[in-house]
C-alpha cells in the first residue's frame, strides 16, 4: 500500500466522530491490558488495533482504501494490477480440471471484478469466484462494489467462511500477509525481550518483559537461518501468525498456484543489522509513518513480510516455490505491454493517466521494488509468465 501523498510525522488530526471511535478502541484495548495485569504483547494490541469486533480498524464501517481513506493499493491504483494478474490466472486455470479462483481479503472489491472481466474477454471465467474476507463491513462492501462494476459476473462471487477443502485453481492474497500481527523483540547479547504494550498516564506505552518459549525459539531460529548473533539493542518483529496462516493456505489446495503480493524482504534483508527499528508501517490519511499505538483503530497498522520465512512455512507445508519476484518484474513479465497496446490511440489525457499509474506501479521508488511477488504451487504447475526472468527464489 501507499501513501498518495505524505510520509512523516506531520498527521492530521482526526475529525470528531474517528477521534470518538478512536477512543472507544483505546478504552477497549486498555480493558484488555487491565484484564491480562497491565500488558499485552504487541500482536495482541495489533490483533484488537485492527479486528476487534465492532471497534478495530478492518471490521468497523470506515473508508480504508483510496483517495477518501487511509492508503491505496496495486489494484486501486490501476485495473492493469488485476489484468496483468488475470493472464496468470488463466494460464493456470487451463493447466487443472475444474479450477476456480479464490481470493483472500478482498478489500474493496476491486482486485475480483478486475480479474473477472478481464478473464471474461479471455474466455477463461472460472465458474466460482471464492472470497475469504475477516471483515463483515468489507464483505458487504465488496457485494455491493461487485453488484454494482460486473453485475453480469458477480453470481459468481461466493463468500466463504473458512479455507476451501481440496481447492484447484488459483489462489491470490494481495497484503494481506502484511495485516497479520507480529511479535516486536529486543535482543542484547543474549538477553531476549517481548516488546509489549503498557498503559501509562492514560496513554499506550512500550513495555518489556521476558519473552515467552514460543518468541525466545523463533528468534534462535532466524539466528541460525542468518547465520549470526543479531548485534547488540536489535528491535525488530517476528509473525508467528504467517507459519499457520500459510501452511492453511497450501493445506487447502490440491493443484495450481497461489499469488501472494507484499511489501516485503528476504531473512537476510530483514534482520540486516542496520534495520534495527523494525518494519512496522502505519497509514493514517495518506501519511505514512512508524508509531503504532497512535490513533487505535483509525490507523492502519502493517508489518513487512519476511518471504523467506513465508517461503519456508510453504515448502515446509508441501508446495514449491514457482517464483519470487519484484512487482514490476511480475508486471512486465506477466504482459503489461500487451496491456497497454491500445495506449497511442488513446486521448492525451488517457495516456498521462496510465503513465501515472504505471509508473506507481513499477518504479523502484514508488511499488515497483519493495512490493513482491511469491508463487507457491501444488502439483504438476507450470510457473506462469510473470516468474519468466529475474526471479529471485534463490535469494530467500
Ligand atoms: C491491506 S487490505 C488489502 C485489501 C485488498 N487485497 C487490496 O489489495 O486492496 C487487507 C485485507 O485483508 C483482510 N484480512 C486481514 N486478515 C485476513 C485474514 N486472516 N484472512 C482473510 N482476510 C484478511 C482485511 O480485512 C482486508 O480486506
Amino acid at each position: 500500500m501507499q501513501p498518495e501523498r505524505h510520509t512523516g510525522f506531520d498527521l492530521p488530526a482526526p475529525d470528531e466522530q474517528s477521534a470518538a471511535h478512536s477512543r472507544r478502541v483505546a478504552e477497549y484495548i486498555c480493558q484488555r491490558i487491565k484484564e491480562q495485569g497491565g500488558s499485552i504483547s504487541f500482536a495482541e494490541f495489533m490483533q484488537h488495533a485492527l479486528y476487534a469486533p465492532g471497534l478495530g480498524y478492518y471490521v468497523s464501517g470506515t473508508t480504508k482504501f483510496g483517495r477518501d481513506g487511509d492508503f491505496i493499493t496495486a489494484p486501486e491504483i490501476s485495473p492493469l494490477f488485476g489484468k496483468v494478474l488475470a493472464r496468470q490466472a488463466a494460464a493456470i486455470l487451463e493447466q487443472v480440471d475444474d479450477g476456480q479462483i479464490f481470493e483472500l481479503g478482498a478489500g474493496s472489491g476491486v482486485l475480483a471484478a478486475t480479474i473477472l472481466r478481464k478473464l471474461s474477454t479471455l474466455n477463461a471465467l472460472p465458474d466460482r469466484y471464492y472470497i475469504l474476507e475477516v471483515s463483515a463491513d468489507l464483505r458487504q462492501r465488496q457485494s455491493e462494489y461487485l453488484s454494482t462494476e460486473v453485475p453480469d459476473l458477480a453470481a459468481r462471487v461466493e463468500w466463504l467462511p473458512d479455507f476451501p477443502v481440496d481447492f484447484s485453481g488459483v489462489i491470490v492474497a494481495n497484503e494481506v500477509a502484511d495485516a497479520l500481527p507480529v511479535e516486536r523483540f529486543t535482543k542484547d547479547g543474549s538477553l531476549l525481550k517481548q516488546i509489549r504494550v503498557a498503559v501509562e498516564n492514560g496513554e499506550f506505552q512500550w513495555h518489556q518483559d521476558d519473552a515467552p518459549d514460543l518468541l525466545g525459539k523463533a528468534v534462535d531460529g532466524i539466528e541460525k537461518k542468518i547465520g549470526r548473533q543479531f548485534p547488540g539493542n536489535y528491535q525488530s518483529e517476528i509473525c508467528l501468525a504467517l507459519t499457520p496462516w500459510i501452511s492453511q493456505l497450501v493445506n487447502c489446495l490440491r493443484e495450481g498456484l497461489i499469488f501472494l503480493f507484499d511489501f516485503g524482504v528476504t531473512c537476510r534483508e530483514y534482520y540486516a543489522p542496520d534495520r534495527s527499528e523494525g518494519w512496522i508501517r502505519c497509514h493514517f490519511r495518506h501519511h505514512a509513518h512508524s508509531n503504532p499505538l497512535i490513533l487505535p483503530g483509525i490507523q492502519d497498522l502493517t508489518a513487512w513480510v519476511d518471504f523467506s520465512a513465508l517461503a519456508d512455512a510453504a515448502v515446509d507445508s508441501g508446495a514449491e516455490i514457482a517464483g519470487y519476484v519484484s512487482q514490476a518484474h511480475f508486471l512486465m513479465n506477466g504482459g503489461l505491454q500487451e496491456e497497454l497496446a491500445d495506449f497511442t490511440s488513446l486521448a492525451v489525457a488517457e495516456q498521462l493517466e496510465l503513465s501515472r499509474q504505471t509508473k506507481l506501479l513499477t518504479l523502484p521508488g514508488e511499488m515497483g521494488e519493495n512490493f513482491k511477488c511469491i508463487g507457491l504451487s501444488r502439483g504438476d504447475i507450470a510457473p506462469p509468465l510473470a516468474f519468466r526472468d529475474s526471479d529471485r527464489t534463490h535469494k530467500l
